[in-house]
């Protein structure tokens, strides 16, 4: 039978806070093969049961099921609505067949003037807490006395905030509102409280923190960034089954106290004090008259805007794996995993005596306790025990990357069964999975799953441990594709991606780190004098980020929404480049490369060229990008830019022998990668990359800019051999030498731990970076063949085309598309060179299939495989298909 199997609304389940009609899209599951779809229908209700839909397109003759709009739907403020869908297909060995409707996507329809939150902030601080970063309580009692029909808060914070309402914390949302520009502007949060509430007394009480908002921020350790108090803005509106509605706001009405949290910083961790709890403050029994009244205070943002997905949440509990003795003495208990968490503590103890914990990464050389690479981040917890009944505490306002407690100090000896550790992370369902023969490779792609995860903690940050944790644009740009292919990124990087725009200067520059926390206190020499904005490979996010969602989804709306801001960039290039040739104040070049110098985080390829290639690519992209948006004049205008941009780079960095000018393994990568290298020494580049691989006995000595691409450029010029080679290798430096190091997450450094077991220095060794998990783009899109195609984006149309190697015996991805699920698997028999490829092509899309190198078929599955060249191609509508083919070397 043929179904609806998933509904999505901007391309998630369940979308808030939305004042737009929004885009449907949906998967269709069937058993029958080159299912196509010949019409939709989609119903809105405001009630489950869909007994009298307000929106019903009828049947709509369309094959379009991705980015379908509803004419005239506009959601209205604090209305929920279910949607569904069903379809109408024609499938072989089925004909004509209508799928009955699907299961429901909902939507809460968002403030129709969110800047009126802003007249709402109030405060349980007072002056004496400017600089502190306390925790505070805000409580207000209310009396509903008419029966609750629907029952919707908006609210958000200057700080960090946790809602709660008689007692029970109304979802599980952790550090709402979320990191954005807040200068700019702030997010509000839609929470459905409809089954919460009934006549009578209740509750709102919320438990408010510091963190981003006013707490220490960034390396150079600024606090108050943003503002001087931690507040709330709040209204819930309450509709009576009578038709009558009610809205309460936050105002002086409300009572406040200060928290049990004395401290709670980003780096540093949290100090709570056990003995200033007051019980039941949240529910409607407790006795406030104590309390002082809250203040009213401005909001510092220009603009409050609705957060309308991927929510900061907890996702995952983890127990600890083993309790330890180290050999100096420590007391440490092992997760067995990296991870940004939050331990959580239980135990019992005397009233007054304080549990202290330090989480830190790994262990040193001795197997002792090791937190120099944590720089200033203190990451300590200090609970101080109230009594001698049993405790439970899990800190409220920050997060921890971690893999190891050190027990500092414990009521009697800590022990397995008093951790756990809540795994935090933004809301993104995961959509790709890789596995294969070699379990090197599955803990490297576990590796790049958990560095993900890790980092992805509302912003994409580039560590989770150290004083950084900032949204890094080059490590987000370098690790942008290989995340879409793992999980949903679409809410994460829209998100993310307006604050880039934000923040970007009057002239287009891309600040180093979004949101942008470097800008305003210049008085770090280095940045002051160097700029901290417009650094190549990390600007150029503005472009390749919007680029990959739009390849990822398909959808034209990121592109247009961010056109301005990436046409800003563009230009920014354009002023500041002279003939052609690309290069500003403070650039990172191939970042961390082993070819630097002793002691330098620089590699060796040039400025001039990295940023060059840079400027190449990213123009070349957007004459693609004005031209889907129907820009054709700008796409003639940028064409002949990138044109000139290619003609200099190839006469700048190539010598007239066609040996390149930088003899670095990344100038060739890029060359190659970003076809910059002229047709008639394109043979020579490669030459060239391998002598340059020889040289190093096989490894890479690459960095951020040069190793995400180093197995493509291989492949993609007859050296698949030599690509698999050097993903495989296990010694120093490689992928999978951190992997054979124990590695749970991927590491900043290549040396972050050296054969020899020493550390690269601590000033810059995360062990928990996703940069270089960048690998993960090959692994699906080559070892599996998992590709995009540009023409038809969002997997409307998918290539399929496996390059069969690395000694590898059997592979298996699958990414969960907005159509449904792609799938792969290919087995090669034993020993011998035929491959059986099974290929998953979801319903109402098409796929071409391509067996490379040397292929000869043995069984097509009904598929007609042409032969061009020494490539077999078939095009195939959805279905499942087993096709059995030889290698010929
Ligand atoms: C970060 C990097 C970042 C870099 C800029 C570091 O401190 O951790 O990942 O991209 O600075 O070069």
């Amino acid at each position: 039978m043929t179904t609806v199997s998933k509904l999505q609304i901007n391309y998630l389940d369940h979308v808030v806070g939305i004042t737009e009609g929004p885009q449907f899209s949906w998967a269709i599951d069937t058993p029958f093969r080159n299912c196509r779809q010949k019409q939709y229908q989609i119903q809105i209700a405001d009630e489950p049961s869909f007994a009298s839909p307000l929106f019903d397109t009828g049947l709509v003759e369309s094959n379009d099921s991705a980015q379908v709009r509803v004419p005239g739907f506009t959601p209205e403020e604090g209305i929920k609505y279910w949607a569904r869908v069903k379809v109408v297909t024609e499938a072989d060995g089925q004909g004509i067949s209508t799928t009955p409707f699907s299961g429901s996507a909902t939507i809460l329809g968002g403030l129709k003037d969110p800047d009126s939150l802003k007249e709402h902030f109030i405060t349980a601080e007072t002056e004496e807490d400017i600089k502190l970063s306390k925790g505070t309580y805000l409580r207000k009692a209310i009396s509903l006395k008419k029966e609750v029909k629907s029952a919707v808060i908006f609210s958000t914070a200057q700080g960090v905030y946790q809602l709660h309402l008689d007692g029970k914390k109304v979802s599980c949302d952790e550090l709402a509102p979320g990191w954005t520009s807040y200068d700019h502007r702030l997010l509000y949060q839609s929470y459905d409280v409809t089954n919460m509430l009934s006549p009578g007394e209740h509750v709102l009480g919320v438990h408010l923190g510091s963190l981003w908002y006013k707490g220490t921020i960034s390396f150079l350790m600024i606090h108050n960034f943003y503002g001087d108090y931690a507040s709330l803005s709040l209204r819930m509106d309450v509709t009576y089954t009578d038709g009558s509605k009610e809205t309460f706001y936050t105002d002086e009405s409300w009572k406040g106290s200060y928290s049990p949290v004395l401290n709670s910083q980003l780096y540093d961790g949290e100090a709570y004090d056990a003995s200033l709890e007051q019980e039941g403050w949240d529910n409607p029994e407790f006795n406030d008259d104590a309390w002082r009244t809250a203040k009213a205070v401005p909001c510092t943002s220009e603009h409050i805007e609705a957060q309308e997905g991927s929510p900061v949440a907890l996702q995952e509990i983890m127990a600890p794996t083993l309790a330890f003795y180290t050999p100096k003495g420590e007391r440490v208990i092992d997760f067995g995993q990296n991870m940004s968490a939050l331990p959580e503590i239980r135990g019992q103890g005397k009233a007054g005596e304080t549990i202290v914990l330090r989480c830190f990464e790994v262990l040193d050389k001795d197997g002792n306790v090791y937190t120099d690479n944590l720089r200033r981040a203190e990451q300590r917890i200090t609970y101080t025990i109230k009594d001698d009944k049993p405790f439970v505490y899990r800190p409220y306002f920050t997060f921890f990357g971690f893999r190891f407690i050190h027990v500092e100090s414990f009521p009697g000896r800590a022990d397995l069964d008093n951790f756990k550790a809540y795994v935090i992370h933004s809301d993104m369902p995961q959509t790709g999975s890789f596995a294969c023969s070699n379990p090197d490779l599955n803990q490297l792609q576990h590796n790049i799953l958990w560095g993900l995860k890790s980092n992805f903690v509302d912003v994409p940050t580039d560590c989770p441990q150290r004083d950084e944790r900032l949204g890094w644009t080059g490590d987000a740009q370098i690790f942008c594709q290989t995340a879409s292919y793992n999980v949903n990124t679409y809410t994460f990087f829209k998100k993310w991606l307006k604050d880039l725009a934000l923040d970007q200067t009057q002239e287009g520059g891309v600040p180093h780190v979004v949101p942008d926390v470097l800008y305003k206190y210049p008085f770090d020499n280095w940045l002051l004098n160097q700029g901290t904005h417009s650094a190549t490979a990390w600007a150029d996010a503005a472009i390749i980020n919007p680029w990959v969602l739009y390849l990822t989804f398909g959808d034209t709306a990121i592109l247009e929404t961010q056109y301005e801001s990436m046409k800003g960039w563009i230009d920014f290039m354009k002023t500041h480049a002279k003939n052609n040739i690309w290069n500003y104040k403070l650039q990172f070049g191939d970042w961390v490369a082993l070819d630097a110098e002793e002691g330098s985080y620089f590699g060796a390829t040039p400025n001039d060229l990295t940023c060059t290639a840079y400027y190449a690519y990213s123009t070349s992209l957007f004459v693609k990008i004005a031209r889907i948006l129907g820009k054709e004049a700008v796409a003639k205008e940028y064409e002949a830019l990138y044109n000139n941009i290619v003609k200099t780079f190839q006469e700048t960095f190539f010598n007239t022998d066609g040996t390149m000018t930088a003899q670095t393994q990344t100038a060739h990568i890029l060359a190659l990668h970003f076809n910059l290298a002229p047709k008639q020494f394109i043979a020579k580049t490669v030459e060239n990359l391998k002598q340059l691989l020889a040289e190093h006995d096989g490894h890479l000595v690459t960095g951020f800019v040069g190793t995400p691409y180093f197995c493509h450029a291989l492949s993609s010029n007859d050296c698949l051999d030599e690509a698999y080679a050097l993903l495989l290798k296990d010694d120093f430096p490689s992928w999978l030498y951190q992997v054979k190091k124990g590695a749970t997450t991927i590491w900043e450094h290549w040396d972050g731990i050296k054969p020899d077991g020493s550390m690269w220095s601590p000033d810059m060794n995360s062990f928990n970076h996703y940069a270089y998990g960048a690998i993960g783009e090959w692994l699906y899109r080559v070892v599996a063949g998992l590709n995009i195609d540009e023409n038809e984006p969002g997997y409307k149309h998918t290539v399929i085309a496996p390059r069969i190697g690395g000694n590898l015996t059997w592979v298996e991805a699958a990414y969960q598309s907005v159509y449904g699920e792609v799938g792969i698997r290919w087995e090669r028999e034993s020993k011998s060179n035929v491959i059986t490829l099974q290929a998953t092509v979801p319903a109402n899309t098409t796929a071409t299939i391509r067996l490379l190198d040397g292929a000869s078929l043995v069984d097509g599955d009904a598929l007609t495989f042409a032969q061009r060249d020494d490539i077999l191609e078939a095009e195939a509508g959805s279905g499942m298909y087993t096709i059995r083919y030889t290698l010929n070397s």
